[in-house]
């Protein structure tokens, strides 16, 4: 039998009691992390979401209690009733925050028993992630999982005050809805009343956020969930959730130096961080120029160098053919990495092709000059061109990708990536934010063969760029901004088409039939015919937020409920089979068991 809790009362937290609190009566509830008898004494770790406090036991201070604490085993819960006392002599512990005191223990409630845990709970044990989420409630007994959602309380709750300091409020938009415009596999829920047809779990609440700026509430926020079908990802979750925001009656500038105020405020409220604003901003295409991607991990330098003229006219056939064909030929200098081994070059080599490169071609600096398979078809002045290009030294390694201008980027920019990560230079605790600006509005699409649209089919183009949507469209720029931190694009947004004319000409670009913007969007089309106000907005992911906030490798760290890589949820078993009476009553019948 457990003892009741009857009308015993908490004073405090485990976590919370210090030498501030020596001499005061305390009761304290939560689940015992360490039990350890020395003999006469026995000491308890006691743990609740504040953190850990020592209980002393003494048989000569309370028989009873002491002799109830000998049952006690890990992950019981308990309550404690005592006074708070400085550690004796010796046996302070400066690494805990409670470590000057103990509880001097007059009084003990067993209030439930546990069984063996599937799994320690200490920071040192290895568990397989599977287990982890499968018993999911008792993983959120971790230390680090139960900071990280604090945490992430914390930085709602600083996002909600900001907002409302700042004239938005916040309007919940329907999860049952249509399909929103973001681009990814939507979430299908079928209608029982009306059978045969399905609603779509929003993307984001982009719609409904432009046709409330069309109602006249001119600053919208809400920190909501979005779903989305997509190939999983570190990440990256099916549901996941986002800091969505709508403004009406401002440019790009205005709306990315409030938000710029929103980021500042978190990181000074959750980590203690001054974020140094306003921003940098860099163009879209000085991003690819100088760093390969349009989210560039600006915690270093190793920027990619051009050098397609300087080799364009050499003896090396890889290159010159490149060059001649309207190709790219990029450089980066590893400053100090002519230590490499071939081992190390042929794995860069290996990370490069994952991304479409057909090469690497790489040179070692030394005091003789070039040592590489490639020395040999340049010329004194090209390789003096070269390293001077590269501000090459002694000891540096040059890494060569020869493609086209899109995998000669990518395959360079993300090896850039890996080599800053690899080489330490990328820090958790540097934060470096960049905005990327003037995306393309459109890219063409092989497959479809038509243009679709970068962000989404409602993003304004740039105003000096109009009249290329007649002449080349591809080559028009969009009014859209990202929000790069630490190489990852934790938000994105842009100023929307609030002109009915033309949003349907952007339709009409997008290969878009009448019938079927109409089809989908026309709720949009209609609300843009009576008078909507010039608007734009931007949405955060929260979770990724949170990743570089809590300095987790993973997005599960920071969510409670998360789902796997193969988007599943192993505590509760979902998705899983539903009764053939569920089907039936939405009209549906399975493939897999039709005879
Ligand atoms: P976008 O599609 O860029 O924009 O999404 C905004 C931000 O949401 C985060 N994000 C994700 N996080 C975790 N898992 C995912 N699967 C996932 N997908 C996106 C990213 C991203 O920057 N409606 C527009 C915003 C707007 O125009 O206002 C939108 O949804 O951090
Ligand atoms: P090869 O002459 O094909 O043996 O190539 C010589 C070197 O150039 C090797 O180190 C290749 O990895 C490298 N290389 C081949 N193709 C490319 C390319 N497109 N870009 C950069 N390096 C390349």
């Amino acid at each position: 039998m457990n003892d009741k809790l009857g009308n015993w009362v908490r004073s405090h937290r485990c976590g919370n009691l210090t030498a501030e609190h020596i001499g005061q009566e305390v009761c304290v509830m939560g689940w015992v992390q360490r039990r350890r008898d020395h003999g006469g004494l026995i000491f308890i770790d006691l743990r609740d979401r504040e953190g850990i406090v020592q209980l002393a036991l003494d048989p000569d201070r309370d028989l009873a209690s002491h002799k109830k604490a000998e049952q006690i085993r890990s992950e019981f819960v308990i309550a404690a009733r005592g006074k708070v006392s400085p550690r004796p002599e010796g046996t302070v512990n400066s690494k805990m925050k409670t470590g000057e005191v103990e509880i001097e223990i007059t009084e003990l409630l067993l209030l439930n028993r546990s069984e063996t845990l599937p799994f320690m709970l200490d920071e040192f044990s290895e568990v397989a992630e599977n287990i982890r989420l499968k018993y999911r409630f008792l993983d959120l007994r971790r230390t680090k999982l139960q900071q990280n959602l604090l945490m992430r309380h914390l930085v709602a709750k600083t996002v909600r005050n900001y907002f409302d300091d700042n004239g938005f409020i916040e309007i919940e938009t329907p999860v049952l809805t249509k399909s929103t415009p973001e681009g990814a596999r939507d979430y299908l829920v079928p209608s029982r009343v009306n059978t045969g047809n399905f609603f779509a779990l929003p993307q984001s609440p982009q719609l409904f956020k432009q046709l409330l700026m069309v109602s006249g509430f001119d600053r919208y926020f809400q920190i909501v969930k979005c779903f989305r079908d997509e190939d999983l990802r570190a990440d990256r979750q099916p549901e996941f959730t986002q800091i969505d925001c709508e403004l009406s009656f401002v440019n790009r500038s205005q709306i990315m130096d409030i938000m710029e105020g929103m980021i500042g405020e978190v990181f000074k409220q959750a980590i203690g961080t001054e974020v140094q604003l306003p921003l940098p901003r860099l163009s879209y295409a000085e991003a690819m120029d100088r760093f390969g991607v349009d989210n560039p991990d600006l915690r270093f330098g190793m920027e990619l160098i051009d050098i397609t003229k300087n080799v364009a006219g050499s003896q090396f056939k890889v290159f010159a053919s490149v060059a001649a064909s309207g190709g790219l030929v990029k450089a980066l200098n590893a400053k100090g990495c002519a230590t490499f081994s071939r081992k190390d070059l042929d794995d860069l080599t290996d990370f490069a092709k994952i991304y479409g490169a057909k090469g690497l071609a790489w040179v070692k600096v030394t005091e003789d000059g070039w040592q590489s398979p490639i020395a040999k078809f340049f010329t004194a002045d090209e390789l003096a061109e070269m390293n001077k290009a590269l501000s090459a030294e002694v000891g540096d390694l040059l890494l060569f990708m020869a493609d086209t201008p899109r995998i000669a980027n990518e395959a360079l920019g993300r090896l850039r990536g890996h080599l800053g990560q690899k080489l330490g230079l990328a820090k958790k605790d540097d934060y470096k934010f960049v905005w990327v600006t003037d995306f393309p509005l459109l890219e063409w699409d092989e497959e479809q063969r038509r243009h679709v649209a970068v962000h989404h089919p409602f993003t304004a183009p740039l105003e000096e760029d109009f009249d290329l949507l007649e002449t080349e469209p591809g080559k028009a720029r969009a009014q859209a901004y990202d929000i790069v931190l630490n190489g990852s694009e934790i938000g994105g947004g842009s100023i929307r088409i609030h002109d009915q004319g033309i949003q349907s000409k952007m339709f009409e670009l997008l290969g878009i039939e009448a019938e079927e913007a109409r089809e989908k969007f026309g709720f949009l089309l209609d609300a843009l015919s009576f008078g909507a106000p010039p608007h734009g907005g931007i949405a955060f992911g929260l979770d990724r937020l949170m990743m570089i906030l809590t300095g987790s490798d993973s997005i599960r760290d920071v969510i409670a409920f998360p789902k796997t890589q193969k988007a599943s949820c192993l505590l509760s078993e979902a998705p899983n089979e539903v009764d053939e009476k569920q089907l039936q009553e939405l009209g549906i019948r399975l493939r897999s068991k039709q005879k």
